[in-house]
Protein backbone atom coordinates (compact mmCIF):
# COMPACT_ATOMS: atom_id res chain seq x y z
CA UNK A 1 0.00 0.00 0.00
CA UNK A 2 1.21 3.40 -1.57
CA UNK A 3 2.72 6.30 1.40
CA UNK A 4 0.47 9.34 0.76
CA UNK A 5 2.87 11.11 2.71
CA UNK A 6 6.08 10.38 3.32
CA UNK A 7 8.17 13.72 4.64
CA UNK A 8 9.21 12.18 7.88
CA UNK A 9 11.03 9.09 6.24
CA UNK A 10 12.24 11.72 3.55
CA UNK A 11 13.74 13.85 6.25
CA UNK A 12 15.41 11.11 8.24
CA UNK A 13 17.15 10.09 4.86
CA UNK A 14 17.94 13.68 4.17
CA UNK A 15 16.65 13.98 1.16
CA UNK A 16 14.59 16.91 0.12
CA UNK A 17 11.13 18.10 1.69
CA UNK A 18 8.29 20.67 0.94
CA UNK A 19 8.44 21.58 4.55
CA UNK A 20 9.91 20.26 7.88
CA UNK A 21 7.79 17.23 9.24
CA UNK A 22 6.85 16.97 12.84
CA UNK A 23 5.66 14.45 15.41
CA UNK A 24 5.19 14.78 19.11
CA UNK A 25 6.85 12.73 21.73
CA UNK A 26 3.69 11.56 23.81
CA UNK A 27 1.56 12.80 21.07
CA UNK A 28 -0.90 10.62 22.45
CA UNK A 29 -2.03 10.96 26.15
CA UNK A 30 -3.55 13.06 29.07
CA UNK A 31 -3.42 16.13 27.37
CA UNK A 32 -6.79 15.17 25.18
CA UNK A 33 -10.28 14.88 26.56
CA UNK A 34 -10.45 12.19 23.48
CA UNK A 35 -7.82 10.16 25.31
CA UNK A 36 -8.99 10.68 28.86
CA UNK A 37 -12.37 9.15 27.50
CA UNK A 38 -11.28 6.00 25.78
CA UNK A 39 -8.64 5.57 28.27
CA UNK A 40 -11.89 5.73 30.95
CA UNK A 41 -13.37 3.12 29.15
CA UNK A 42 -10.55 0.83 28.99
CA UNK A 43 -9.99 0.98 32.55
CA UNK A 44 -6.75 1.24 33.43
CA UNK A 45 -3.16 2.56 31.00
CA UNK A 46 -2.35 -1.17 30.32
CA UNK A 47 -5.55 -2.70 29.50
CA UNK A 48 -5.80 0.00 26.81
CA UNK A 49 -1.80 -1.02 25.74
CA UNK A 50 -3.58 -4.70 24.99
CA UNK A 51 -6.77 -3.80 23.38
CA UNK A 52 -5.61 -3.34 19.92
CA UNK A 53 -8.60 -1.57 18.89
CA UNK A 54 -9.04 0.98 21.37
CA UNK A 55 -4.88 1.44 21.27
CA UNK A 56 -4.97 1.78 17.63
CA UNK A 57 -8.07 4.65 18.48
CA UNK A 58 -5.71 6.54 20.91
CA UNK A 59 -3.02 6.35 18.19
CA UNK A 60 -5.20 8.23 15.37
CA UNK A 61 -6.62 10.91 17.84
CA UNK A 62 -4.01 13.67 17.54
CA UNK A 63 -3.82 12.57 13.80
CA UNK A 64 -7.07 13.81 13.59
CA UNK A 65 -6.86 17.36 15.49
CA UNK A 66 -3.45 18.20 13.92
CA UNK A 67 -1.35 17.69 10.57
CA UNK A 68 1.20 15.78 12.21
CA UNK A 69 3.56 13.65 9.38
CA UNK A 70 4.16 10.39 11.44
CA UNK A 71 1.97 8.24 14.15
CA UNK A 72 3.40 6.53 17.12
CA UNK A 73 2.62 3.16 18.48
CA UNK A 74 -0.01 3.87 21.53
CA UNK A 75 2.21 1.32 24.08
CA UNK A 76 4.86 1.69 26.19
CA UNK A 77 8.61 0.99 26.93
CA UNK A 78 7.57 -0.74 30.36
CA UNK A 79 6.14 -4.00 28.60
CA UNK A 80 9.16 -5.66 28.19
CA UNK A 81 9.95 -5.83 31.69
CA UNK A 82 6.05 -7.05 32.50
CA UNK A 83 6.75 -9.94 30.02
CA UNK A 84 9.93 -10.71 31.53
CA UNK A 85 7.63 -11.08 34.59
CA UNK A 86 7.99 -8.02 37.27
CA UNK A 87 4.33 -7.12 37.38
CA UNK A 88 3.98 -3.73 35.69
CA UNK A 89 1.21 -1.53 37.28
CA UNK A 90 0.37 2.13 37.57
CA UNK A 91 -0.96 4.13 40.26
CA UNK A 92 -2.59 7.37 39.89
CA UNK A 93 -0.37 10.02 40.21
CA UNK A 94 2.79 7.46 41.00
CA UNK A 95 3.92 6.50 37.42
CA UNK A 96 5.17 3.44 36.71
CA UNK A 97 5.65 0.03 39.44
CA UNK A 98 6.73 -3.03 39.20
CA UNK A 99 5.35 -5.89 41.98
CA UNK A 100 9.24 -7.37 41.82
CA UNK A 101 12.40 -5.21 41.51
CA UNK A 102 15.77 -6.57 40.10
CA UNK A 103 18.72 -6.02 42.74
CA UNK A 104 20.53 -9.10 42.40
CA UNK A 105 22.89 -11.82 40.45
CA UNK A 106 20.35 -14.70 41.18
CA UNK A 107 16.74 -12.17 40.08
CA UNK A 108 18.55 -11.49 36.79
CA UNK A 109 19.17 -15.15 36.46
CA UNK A 110 15.38 -15.76 37.53
CA UNK A 111 14.19 -13.31 34.75
CA UNK A 112 11.81 -14.48 31.59
CA UNK A 113 13.35 -13.96 28.67
CA UNK A 114 10.43 -12.98 26.66
CA UNK A 115 9.63 -13.77 22.95
CA UNK A 116 8.15 -10.72 21.29
CA UNK A 117 5.98 -12.71 18.76
CA UNK A 118 4.02 -14.57 22.10
CA UNK A 119 4.74 -13.06 24.71
CA UNK A 120 4.23 -9.20 23.51
CA UNK A 121 1.25 -10.44 20.81
CA UNK A 122 -0.76 -7.44 21.93
CA UNK A 123 1.89 -4.97 21.13
CA UNK A 124 2.20 -6.82 17.25
CA UNK A 125 -1.70 -6.84 17.14
CA UNK A 126 -1.75 -2.96 17.62
CA UNK A 127 1.09 -2.30 15.33
CA UNK A 128 -0.94 -4.34 12.49
CA UNK A 129 -3.96 -2.68 13.68
CA UNK A 130 -3.18 0.34 13.33
CA UNK A 131 -1.03 0.06 9.96
CA UNK A 132 -4.29 -0.98 8.23
CA UNK A 133 -6.48 1.95 9.83
CA UNK A 134 -3.92 4.60 8.83
CA UNK A 135 -4.29 2.62 5.22
CA UNK A 136 -0.98 4.99 3.75
CA UNK A 137 -1.84 8.20 5.74
CA UNK A 138 1.50 8.84 7.59
CA UNK A 139 4.02 6.58 8.38
CA UNK A 140 4.16 4.49 11.77
CA UNK A 141 7.01 4.75 13.95
CA UNK A 142 7.79 1.34 17.02
CA UNK A 143 9.44 1.88 19.77
CA UNK A 144 11.39 0.80 22.80
CA UNK A 145 12.88 1.74 25.52
CA UNK A 146 16.85 1.64 26.00
CA UNK A 147 18.15 -1.26 28.06
CA UNK A 148 20.08 0.82 30.64
CA UNK A 149 16.47 2.98 30.68
CA UNK A 150 14.65 -0.19 31.14
CA UNK A 151 17.50 -1.31 33.83
CA UNK A 152 16.88 1.66 35.98
CA UNK A 153 12.96 0.91 36.33
CA UNK A 154 13.52 -3.00 36.81
CA UNK A 155 16.15 -1.96 39.74
CA UNK A 156 14.48 1.04 41.48
CA UNK A 157 11.18 -0.73 41.16
CA UNK A 158 9.61 2.19 39.76
CA UNK A 159 10.44 5.98 38.67
CA UNK A 160 13.93 7.36 40.52
CA UNK A 161 14.96 10.76 41.46
CA UNK A 162 18.30 9.50 42.75
CA UNK A 163 18.93 6.40 40.53
CA UNK A 164 20.63 4.61 44.32
CA UNK A 165 19.89 1.09 43.09
CA UNK A 166 20.50 1.22 39.90
CA UNK A 167 23.78 2.94 40.68
CA UNK A 168 24.92 0.61 43.10
CA UNK A 169 24.52 -2.23 40.94
CA UNK A 170 26.40 -0.02 38.02
CA UNK A 171 29.23 0.40 40.09
CA UNK A 172 29.46 -2.01 42.94
CA UNK A 173 28.20 -5.14 40.53
CA UNK A 174 29.26 -4.37 37.42
CA UNK A 175 29.11 -7.87 36.19
CA UNK A 176 25.52 -8.36 36.90
CA UNK A 177 24.67 -4.91 35.66
CA UNK A 178 26.14 -5.79 32.64
CA UNK A 179 24.00 -9.58 32.57
CA UNK A 180 20.86 -7.36 32.82
CA UNK A 181 21.58 -5.12 29.92
CA UNK A 182 22.73 -7.77 27.99
CA UNK A 183 19.72 -9.90 28.49
CA UNK A 184 17.53 -6.74 27.92
CA UNK A 185 19.51 -5.54 24.45
CA UNK A 186 18.49 -9.15 22.83
CA UNK A 187 14.72 -9.20 24.68
CA UNK A 188 14.53 -5.04 22.46
CA UNK A 189 16.20 -6.69 19.67
CA UNK A 190 13.95 -8.97 18.98
CA UNK A 191 10.80 -6.87 19.86
CA UNK A 192 11.58 -3.83 17.75
CA UNK A 193 11.93 -6.56 15.10
CA UNK A 194 8.67 -8.07 15.87
CA UNK A 195 7.41 -4.68 15.37
CA UNK A 196 8.99 -4.00 12.13
CA UNK A 197 7.73 -7.30 10.64
CA UNK A 198 4.56 -6.37 12.21
CA UNK A 199 4.15 -2.97 9.97
CA UNK A 200 6.43 -0.39 11.84
CA UNK A 201 8.23 1.73 9.24
CA UNK A 202 10.54 3.44 11.41
CA UNK A 203 11.41 2.80 15.35
CA UNK A 204 12.89 5.01 18.06
CA UNK A 205 14.54 3.92 20.79
CA UNK A 206 13.64 5.83 24.23
CA UNK A 207 17.17 6.15 26.41
CA UNK A 208 15.47 8.36 28.88
CA UNK A 209 18.06 8.10 31.80
CA UNK A 210 21.50 7.61 29.75
CA UNK A 211 22.40 11.51 30.79
CA UNK A 212 22.63 10.66 34.06
CA UNK A 213 25.62 8.64 33.58
CA UNK A 214 29.32 9.68 34.03
CA UNK A 215 30.89 9.75 30.16
CA UNK A 216 32.55 6.39 30.31
CA UNK A 217 29.32 4.86 31.82
CA UNK A 218 27.40 6.01 29.15
CA UNK A 219 29.47 4.43 26.70
CA UNK A 220 29.77 1.69 28.70
CA UNK A 221 26.77 0.92 30.18
CA UNK A 222 23.81 2.62 27.75
CA UNK A 223 25.59 3.20 24.51
CA UNK A 224 27.13 0.04 24.09
CA UNK A 225 23.99 -1.59 23.78
CA UNK A 226 22.20 0.68 21.89
CA UNK A 227 24.84 0.38 19.03
CA UNK A 228 24.31 -3.44 19.19
CA UNK A 229 20.62 -3.15 19.09
CA UNK A 230 21.27 -0.97 15.79
CA UNK A 231 23.31 -3.77 14.27
CA UNK A 232 20.50 -6.49 15.08
CA UNK A 233 17.72 -4.54 13.22
CA UNK A 234 15.75 -5.35 10.17
CA UNK A 235 17.30 -2.13 8.01
CA UNK A 236 14.79 -2.39 5.22
CA UNK A 237 11.33 -3.83 5.03
CA UNK A 238 8.24 -3.73 2.31
CA UNK A 239 11.56 -2.37 -0.06
CA UNK A 240 12.33 0.73 1.96
CA UNK A 241 14.89 1.68 4.65
CA UNK A 242 13.36 1.51 8.51
CA UNK A 243 15.28 3.93 9.88
CA UNK A 244 16.09 4.29 13.65
CA UNK A 245 16.46 7.34 15.86
CA UNK A 246 18.63 6.86 19.15
CA UNK A 247 16.95 9.55 21.52
CA UNK A 248 19.45 10.12 24.85
CA UNK A 249 17.74 12.86 26.71
CA UNK A 250 20.48 14.97 27.85
CA UNK A 251 22.88 13.65 25.61
CA UNK A 252 24.17 16.55 23.88
CA UNK A 253 27.50 16.41 24.87
CA UNK A 254 28.08 12.52 23.62
CA UNK A 255 26.82 12.99 19.90
CA UNK A 256 29.49 12.02 17.75
CA UNK A 257 29.55 8.80 19.75
CA UNK A 258 25.75 8.21 19.23
CA UNK A 259 25.80 9.41 15.78
CA UNK A 260 28.61 6.88 15.30
CA UNK A 261 26.96 4.08 16.83
CA UNK A 262 24.74 3.58 13.69
CA UNK A 263 21.54 5.54 13.84
CA UNK A 264 19.88 7.24 11.02
CA UNK A 265 19.45 9.72 13.25
CA UNK A 266 19.43 11.53 16.66
CA UNK A 267 16.59 12.76 19.14
CA UNK A 268 17.93 15.98 20.63
CA UNK A 269 16.70 17.68 23.91
CA UNK A 270 16.41 22.00 23.92
CA UNK A 271 19.47 21.88 25.81
CA UNK A 272 21.44 21.13 22.85
CA UNK A 273 21.43 23.74 19.80
CA UNK A 274 20.20 22.53 16.73
CA UNK A 275 23.18 24.54 14.46
CA UNK A 276 25.86 22.79 16.72
CA UNK A 277 24.37 19.56 16.57
CA UNK A 278 24.44 19.93 13.15
CA UNK A 279 27.66 21.31 12.68
CA UNK A 280 28.79 18.12 14.68
CA UNK A 281 27.18 15.09 13.06
CA UNK A 282 24.63 16.42 10.37
CA UNK A 283 26.71 15.25 7.58
CA UNK A 284 25.95 12.24 9.33
CA UNK A 285 22.84 11.42 10.89
CA UNK A 286 19.31 13.42 10.39
CA UNK A 287 18.40 15.40 13.75
CA UNK A 288 15.19 15.14 15.40
CA UNK A 289 14.12 18.05 18.11
CA UNK A 290 14.06 19.89 20.10
CA UNK A 291 11.33 22.24 21.43
CA UNK A 292 11.28 22.40 25.40
CA UNK A 293 7.53 21.09 26.05
CA UNK A 294 6.82 23.83 28.28
CA UNK A 295 7.49 26.45 25.33
CA UNK A 296 3.64 25.17 24.65
CA UNK A 297 2.24 26.64 28.32
CA UNK A 298 3.33 29.74 26.83
CA UNK A 299 0.74 31.99 24.58
CA UNK A 300 0.62 31.58 20.53
CA UNK A 301 3.04 34.28 19.80
CA UNK A 302 5.65 33.03 21.67
CA UNK A 303 5.56 29.40 20.64
CA UNK A 304 5.78 30.80 16.73
CA UNK A 305 8.77 32.95 17.83
CA UNK A 306 10.12 29.30 19.57
CA UNK A 307 9.82 27.01 16.53
CA UNK A 308 11.01 30.20 14.57
CA UNK A 309 13.83 30.01 16.37
CA UNK A 310 14.39 26.17 16.34
CA UNK A 311 13.87 26.42 12.27
CA UNK A 312 16.58 29.07 11.66
CA UNK A 313 18.58 27.33 14.34
CA UNK A 314 19.13 24.16 12.13
CA UNK A 315 18.92 26.23 9.18
CA UNK A 316 18.15 25.42 5.00
CA UNK A 317 17.76 22.05 3.27
CA UNK A 318 16.85 18.62 4.50
CA UNK A 319 17.82 16.38 7.35
CA UNK A 320 15.51 17.91 10.30
CA UNK A 321 12.40 16.31 11.94
CA UNK A 322 10.86 18.74 13.96
CA UNK A 323 9.75 17.79 17.52
CA UNK A 324 9.73 18.00 20.79
CA UNK A 325 12.68 18.18 22.96
CA UNK A 326 10.50 15.77 25.27
CA UNK A 327 7.02 14.41 26.23
CA UNK A 328 4.38 16.75 25.75
CA UNK A 329 3.00 17.46 29.44
CA UNK A 330 -0.98 16.00 30.45
CA UNK A 331 -1.06 19.87 31.28
CA UNK A 332 -1.07 21.16 27.49
CA UNK A 333 -3.92 23.46 26.19
CA UNK A 334 -4.52 21.14 22.89
CA UNK A 335 -5.14 24.79 21.36
CA UNK A 336 -1.32 25.56 21.97
CA UNK A 337 -0.58 22.96 20.11
CA UNK A 338 -2.79 24.03 17.38
CA UNK A 339 -0.29 27.05 17.54
CA UNK A 340 2.53 25.23 17.29
CA UNK A 341 1.96 22.79 14.28
CA UNK A 342 0.58 26.12 12.32
CA UNK A 343 3.28 28.24 13.08
CA UNK A 344 5.14 25.17 11.74
CA UNK A 345 3.57 24.93 8.98
CA UNK A 346 4.14 28.37 8.09
CA UNK A 347 7.39 29.00 8.54
CA UNK A 348 9.30 25.90 7.55
CA UNK A 349 8.80 25.68 3.67
CA UNK A 350 11.06 28.36 3.06
CA UNK A 351 14.00 26.35 4.57
CA UNK A 352 13.13 23.89 1.96
CA UNK A 353 13.40 25.93 -1.35
CA UNK A 354 15.48 24.25 -3.60
CA UNK A 355 16.59 26.55 -6.16
CA UNK A 356 17.91 29.11 -3.45
CA UNK A 357 20.16 26.47 -2.11
CA UNK A 358 21.22 25.65 -5.14
O1 LIG B 1 4.44 8.92 22.20
C1 LIG B 1 3.34 8.34 22.20
O2 LIG B 1 2.24 8.91 22.02
C2 LIG B 1 3.34 6.82 22.30
C3 LIG B 1 3.10 6.28 23.58
C4 LIG B 1 4.15 6.31 24.69
C5 LIG B 1 3.77 6.24 26.04
N1 LIG B 1 4.89 6.09 26.78
C6 LIG B 1 2.39 6.27 26.50
C7 LIG B 1 2.12 6.52 27.93
C8 LIG B 1 5.55 6.28 24.64
C9 LIG B 1 6.47 6.40 23.45
C10 LIG B 1 6.01 6.13 25.98
C11 LIG B 1 7.42 6.01 26.33
C12 LIG B 1 7.81 6.00 27.76
N2 LIG B 1 7.15 5.44 28.82
C13 LIG B 1 9.04 6.49 28.24
C14 LIG B 1 10.14 7.06 27.38
C15 LIG B 1 9.83 8.43 26.92
C16 LIG B 1 9.94 9.47 27.95
O3 LIG B 1 8.92 10.11 28.22
O4 LIG B 1 11.06 9.69 28.41
C17 LIG B 1 9.07 6.29 29.62
C18 LIG B 1 10.19 6.70 30.56
C19 LIG B 1 7.89 5.62 29.99
C20 LIG B 1 7.50 5.09 31.32
C21 LIG B 1 6.22 5.64 31.75
N3 LIG B 1 5.00 5.27 31.23
C22 LIG B 1 5.99 6.64 32.71
C23 LIG B 1 7.07 7.34 33.49
C24 LIG B 1 4.60 6.81 32.78
C25 LIG B 1 3.82 7.61 33.76
C26 LIG B 1 3.72 9.02 33.35
C27 LIG B 1 2.83 9.77 34.29
O5 LIG B 1 2.85 10.97 34.14
O6 LIG B 1 2.13 9.16 35.13
C28 LIG B 1 4.02 5.98 31.81
C29 LIG B 1 2.57 5.88 31.49
C30 LIG B 1 2.18 6.36 30.15
N4 LIG B 1 2.76 5.94 28.99
C31 LIG B 1 1.11 7.25 29.83
C32 LIG B 1 1.06 7.34 28.43
C33 LIG B 1 0.07 8.10 27.60
C34 LIG B 1 0.17 7.89 30.81
C35 LIG B 1 -0.70 6.81 31.31
C36 LIG B 1 -2.11 7.28 31.63
O7 LIG B 1 -2.94 7.34 30.70
O8 LIG B 1 -2.33 7.54 32.80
Amino acid sequence: MELKNDRFLRALARQHVDRTPVWMMRQAGRYLPEYREVRGQAGDFMSLCRDADRACEVTLQPLERYALDAAILFSDILTIPDAMGLGLYFETGEGPKFRKTVRSEADVAALHQPVAERDLDYVMRAVSTIRRELNGRVPLIGFSGSPWTLATYMVEGGSSKDFRHVKSMLYGSPDTMHQLLDILAHSVTDYLNAQIRAGAQAVQIFDTWGGTLSTPAYREFSLSYMEQIVAGLIREHEGRRVPVILFTKNGGQWLEDIAGSGPDAVGLDWTTELSDARARVGHKVALQGNLDPNVLFANPAAIRAEVGRILDSYGEGPGHVFNLGHGISQFTDPGHVDAFIDALHELSPRYHNQIAMG
